[in-house]
This record gives C-alpha cells, sequence and structure tokens, in this order.
C-alpha cells in the first residue's frame, strides 16, 4: 500500500554554500533488475488493446505491488513536468512552500527580484532537509553545517507551478515551452477555454489517505458514477441538465459554503479510496471490469499510464 498525500511545501535566494560541494543530480529512485522485471510483468497484464466494452481493469497489482510503485515513481512523477502548487502560494517575494514528490523533498520559493526558484529540499553535506512548511525566508540555510542547495527546473503555467526533476539543461527561463512539454496539444484548448487564472486562490487543505495514488485518481474518472450513491448531500444539491458554473468573487458565504460541502465529499472520497484500497489487497479480488458508459476516462488513464510504463 502506499500513502498519497496532498501536501506541498518553499525556498531559498542563497546557493553560495552549494558551490563547496559537487552538482550530483539525485533525481531518480534506483530500481534493481528484479524488481523492474517484477514490476514489468505487472504492466503487461493489462492489456489496452481490448475495447472498453469487454476489457478488464489493471491487475490489483498496480495497486499494492511496491515494485510497480517504484516504477511508476521513476516513469510518471520523476520525468517531465509535474504540477507542484498554486502561484499564489508564492505570490510575493521571499514567499516559500515545500512539498514531496515520490522521495524526493523539495522547496519551491521566490526571491526578493521576483525570481522563481525550486530546489532538492535536501542538504548535500549531510541530507538535513532545510525547510519546512511555507512562509517566508530570505535564504535557506542547512540547520545542521550551513551547505547550500541543489537547483531543480521550476516553470509556471496558467494560476500552477510545475517543477522537472529529470532536466539538465541549463535554460533558465522556459515558461514558454512548458504548456506544450507538460500537456501537449490539450495545452492550446486549455489556455483558450479551461484556465481562468483570475481566479483567486482561498485556502490550501491537505488529506493523507491510506490508499495507492490510481484509486484516488479512479475515483474522479468514473464520469460520476458514484455520486448519487457516496455523496448524498452533493447529489442533491446537482441539477445536472441544468448545470451551469458561476463565479461568486468576494462572495464569503458562499465561499465558506463550498469549503463546508467540499470537505464532506473530500471525507466520503476518503472512506470510499479507503475502502477499495483494502479491497484491492484482498486475496479473493484481481481484476474489476468496467462501467462502459460512463468510465471510459477511467479506462483512457490506466491506457495512457500502461503506455507510460511499457516504453
Ligand atoms: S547536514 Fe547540512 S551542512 Fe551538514
Amino acid at each position: 500500500m502506499a500513502t498519497t498525500t496532498r501536501s506541498l511545501a518553499a525556498f531559498s535566494s542563497s546557493t553560495s554554500a552549494a558551490s563547496r560541494a559537487a552538482r550530483p543530480g539525485p533525481s531518480r529512485v534506483s530500481i534493481s533488475g528484479a524488481e523492474r522485471e517484477q514490476a514489468r510483468r505487472l504492466v503487461a497484464e493489462f492489456d489496452r488493446a481490448v475495447p472498453l466494452a469487454c476489457a478488464v481493469t489493471p491487475p490489483s497489482g498496480w495497486y499494492t505491488d511496491p515494485d510497480f510503485l517504484q516504477l511508476e515513481i521513476d516513469r510518471v512523477f520523476l520525468r517531465g513536468w509535474q504540477a507542484v502548487g498554486h502561484i499564489w502560494q508564492v505570490k510575493n517575494p521571499n514567499d516559500f512552500f515545500t512539498g514531496r514528490l515520490g522521495n524526493l523533498e523539495f522547496i519551491i520559493c521566490r526571491a526578493a527580484d521576483g525570481k522563481l526558484h525550486a530546489f532538492h529540499n535536501v542538504c548535500r553535506h549531510h541530507a538535513s532537509l532545510l525547510a519546512c512548511g511555507s512562509g517566508q525566508k530570505t535564504c535557506f540555510q542547512c540547520p545542521y553545517h550551513d551547505f547550500g542547495l541543489i537547483p531543480v527546473k521550476v516553470a509556471t503555467w496558467g494560476p500552477f507551478v510545475l517543477t522537472k526533476f529529470d532536466d539538465d539543461s541549463t535554460e533558465d527561463n522556459v515558461d514558454h515551452i512548458v504548456g506544450d512539454e507538460w500537456l501537449g496539444s490539450a495545452s492550446d484548448l486549455l489556455s483558450t477555454n479551461g484556465i481562468d487564472t483570475t481566479l483567486s486562490h482561498i485556502c490550501r487543505r491537505e488529506y493523507t489517505i491510506n490508499c495507492n495514488w490510481k484509486v484516488f485518481c479512479d475515483n474522479y474518472l468514473d464520469g460520476g458514477y458514484h455520486v448519487p450513491y457516496a455523496h448524498g448531500a452533493l447529489a442533491s444539491g446537482l441539477q445536472l441538465q441544468s448545470y451551469e458554473t458561476l463565479v461568486l468573487s468576494g462572495d464569503h458565504n458562499f465561499i465558506s459554503k463550498s469549503l463546508k460541502d467540499s470537505e464532506q465529499v473530500q471525507m466520503e472520497d476518503i472512506a470510499l479510496c479507503e475502502g477499495v484500497q483494502r479491497g484491492l489487497e484482498s486475496p479473493a479480488y484481481s481484476v474489476g471490469r468496467y462501467a462502459p458508459s460512463v468510465e471510459m476516462a477511467m479506462h483512457h488513464f490506466h491506457c495512457l499510464l500502461h503506455a507510460n510504463l511499457s516504453v
């Protein structure tokens, strides 16, 4: 079982001590040949060529096997761009937040001159973490013996802060290419219709969920199939035939009611996901089926992941 944690956090404009040590690139998890072989066997147990109507879901090992998770961390999370935060978290000079992606600790920060930076949040001397949580700092200094930080590629796209741990290029400002690299052909569509950077960032909440990360993704990708059954309060407030989105800026009652409702749905989903994870670990379960009329996005997600892990 893996723990899915929505957590983020921070930054430094001072890397002077960094020059005291060599500049390594500690970006990847290491996977032995035997572990990779076991993970590859599990990847091959899903057949993305089978049409949705008769496809079976990936085997439970995709959600429970530690070697498979290591392969995912290496192939999915530590390659290419990852959204790690919102630009409002580093809105002002000296703002920072910290976070963890797989086994990588990182800091995002905005320097006094307004430039955004990202660093591995681990000291290159004896591995002390340099910062935690979020807040304001003018420089990051190891609390142990005062060594510095290893930089990571960072960019913004719309309201998102993104990092890329496997990029050693020296190009500095990559904001103009990150959309295409991250989203491919969807970046134009989303920037035209789906991304509103004028929306205010109200708050950030973190939840630790005892399930594999895909269980939570699957929960969002069942086309609303579970909403009437699992989210009674939410379902009673939705009229999907006339569903529309309104933006009510500055309406504090609306904001606090939305946060309260969202919290309820979140806790209901956590209970569902943790129940699914326990079921996936049962020897009585191996693969499931899709509901073709609603779970096409979930099937698409599994096919994309299969393609990624098969390369
Ligand atoms: S562990 Fe950071 S300076 Fe020694």
